[in-house]
Parts: structure tokens; C-alpha cells; sequence
């Protein structure tokens, strides 16, 4: 069989980066992305030193035309996409006026959006096709339990986060209606929290490693065929196992 590829954005450090060097292991064909060419091509020299080979290229998936110069590299390139990683985010939270919703900033809220949530709608719809084509895809949405709406009322150890909660509530969304959409086809979609991890949106204080975070993007990123669809899962560190959390 060919190899597979796989596509995770936002990859030249913390989760992403740590999600695209363990799908190397898997022998998957990884290309890491980043916004800004220098951070990507760090990354992948940081990889090379490992020995481990993967491919790069540019991706701002807030831009339309990043997304569109991407598709059609990797057409010309692979002609295929069997896994994409949607990992890039923003998380303001740190930000004194996300204490509350009445003095959340309705820019910040739309910027978080636009990266956590359009551009994870922006580059599946065009990475879709590589999948439907072959009747094989797995996407892994990256979210946090923090948007879990059936805990919100008593998470009591989580700030408010009104820009980053609600952003991620819709990407839980996004995945529910597109494994709707997907029903019955070999393309399965699932969106899952790493947990707290130490990068530089977790900061050091976090319990975990973004290799930790990693494992449970890299289970979902390989399901077997009639694997789960639709599904939001923890982090499987947590539970010893794939655990699906209340949306
Ligand atoms: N850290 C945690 O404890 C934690 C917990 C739960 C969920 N998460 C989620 O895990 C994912 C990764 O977070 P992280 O902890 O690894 O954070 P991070 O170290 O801040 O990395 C975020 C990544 O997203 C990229 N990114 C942001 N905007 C982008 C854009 N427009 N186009 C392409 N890439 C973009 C960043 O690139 P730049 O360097 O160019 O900004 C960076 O590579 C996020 O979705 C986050 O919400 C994290």
C-alpha cells in the first residue's frame, strides 16, 4: 500500500509538534505546517537530527489563500490526504477582560473564532476531497474538556474562558455535524482533549508533556475501519484507554 499522509497544522511546536513526530513512528508519510516558513523549517530540522524525515510547507489556516497554496502543493506533491490533524489554536484566556463575560471583547472573541473554529471548517472542506476520493480519511479535531457544555456548570478548576470554551464548543460541534455528513464512509472524524500540557499555550505548570497530549491524537489519527465516528474523547492517559467525554 502506499504510504499514507498526514497533514497536522500548527506543527513546528508544543502539541502539533509532538503529534507529528510520533506519526512518524507509525511509518505515515507527516508533513508539519506553520504559518511562518522558519519556524516550520526549524522543526523539520530539529526532526532530521532525530533521523526522522518529514516534509514541509507553509500553512496559515486563517487565510484563504494559505489553504488554497497548500491543496494544491499537496496535490502536486502526494495527490492524496489520508489524515489531517487539525491542532492549531489560540487560547486568550490569560487576557484580564476573558474573567468575564461582560468584559470579553467581542474581537477577541471573533479572532479566537476565526483561528479555532473557521479555519478548522476552512481546511477540512478542502482537504475533504483527498479522503472522499479514496474512501479513507481519519481528522482529529483538537479541543479541550473545558468545552464539555454537561461539566461547565461544575469544572470549578478552570477559569471562565468565554473566547476559548465557546470556540472549542464549536469545533465539538463541527466534528458531530461532519460525522453526520460521513455516516457510512471509511472517513472518520473524532475530537478529543489532550489534557493540560506543558507548551507554551499550558505554560510550565501543567502535569504533562505535549507527548502525552499526543497519544490519544495519534490513537484517533490510525483507527481501524468501523472505528468510532463522531465521538469526543479524553485524553486516554487519564482513563488508561479511549473514553468518550459528555459533549
Ligand atoms: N496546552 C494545553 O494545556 C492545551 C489543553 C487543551 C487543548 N489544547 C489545544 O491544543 C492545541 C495545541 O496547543 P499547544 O498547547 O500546543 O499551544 P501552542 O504551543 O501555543 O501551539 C499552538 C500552535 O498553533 C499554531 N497556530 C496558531 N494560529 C495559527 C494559524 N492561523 N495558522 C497556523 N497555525 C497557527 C501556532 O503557530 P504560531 O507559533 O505561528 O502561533 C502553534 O504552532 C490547541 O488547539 C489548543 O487549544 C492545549
Amino acid at each position: 500500500m502506499t504510504q499514507r499522509v498526514a497533514v497536522v497544522t500548527g506543527s513546528h511546536k508544543g502539541l502539533g509538534y509532538a503529534i507529528a513526530r510520533q506519526l512518524t513512528q507509525k511509518e505515515i508519510q507527516v508533513i508539519v505546517t506553520s504559518r511562518k516558513e522558519q519556524d516550520g523549517r526549524a522543526a523539520q530540522q530539529r526532526l532530521s537530527q532525530e533521523n526522522i524525515q518529514v516534509d514541509f510547507h507553509p500553512l496559515d489556516v486563517t487565510s484563504d489563500v494559505s489553504v488554497q497554496q497548500f491543496t494544491t502543493w499537496l496535490q502536486q506533491t502526494y495527490g492524496r490526504a489520508d489524515i489531517l490533524v487539525n491542532n492549531a489554536g489560540i487560547n486568550p484566556t490569560a487576557q484580564p477582560e476573558e474573567a468575564s463575560l461582560l468584559t470579553v471583547q467581542l474581537e477577541t472573541m471573533r479572532s479566537t473564532f476565526e483561528t479555532n473554529v473557521l479555519a478548522v471548517f476552512r481546511i477540512t472542506q478542502a482537504l475533504l476531497p483527498f479522503m472522499k476520493a479514496q474512501n479513507y480519511g481519519r481528522i482529529v479535531n483538537v479541543s479541550t474538556e473545558m468545552a464539555s457544555l454537561t461539566s461547565i456548570g461544575d469544572d470549578f478548576f478552570y477559569p471562565l474562558a468565554p473566547s476559548y470554551r465557546l470556540s472549542k464548543v464549536g469545533v465539538n460541534g463541527l466534528t458531530a455535524i461532519l460525522a453526520k455528513e460521513l455516516q457510512g464512509t471509511n472517513i472518520l472524524v473524532n475530537v478529543y482533549s489532550p489534557g493540560w500540557m506543558q507548551t507554551d499555550m499550558g505554560g510550565s505548570s501543567a502535569p504533562f508533556t505535549a507527548a502525552e497530549g499526543a497519544e490519544t491524537a495519534v490513537y484517533l489519527a490510525t483507527l481501524p475501519e468501523g472505528g468510532p465516528q463522531g465521538k469526543f474523547f479524553a485524553e486516554m492517559r487519564k482513563f488508561g484507554g479511549a473514553i468518550a467525554l459528555p459533549w
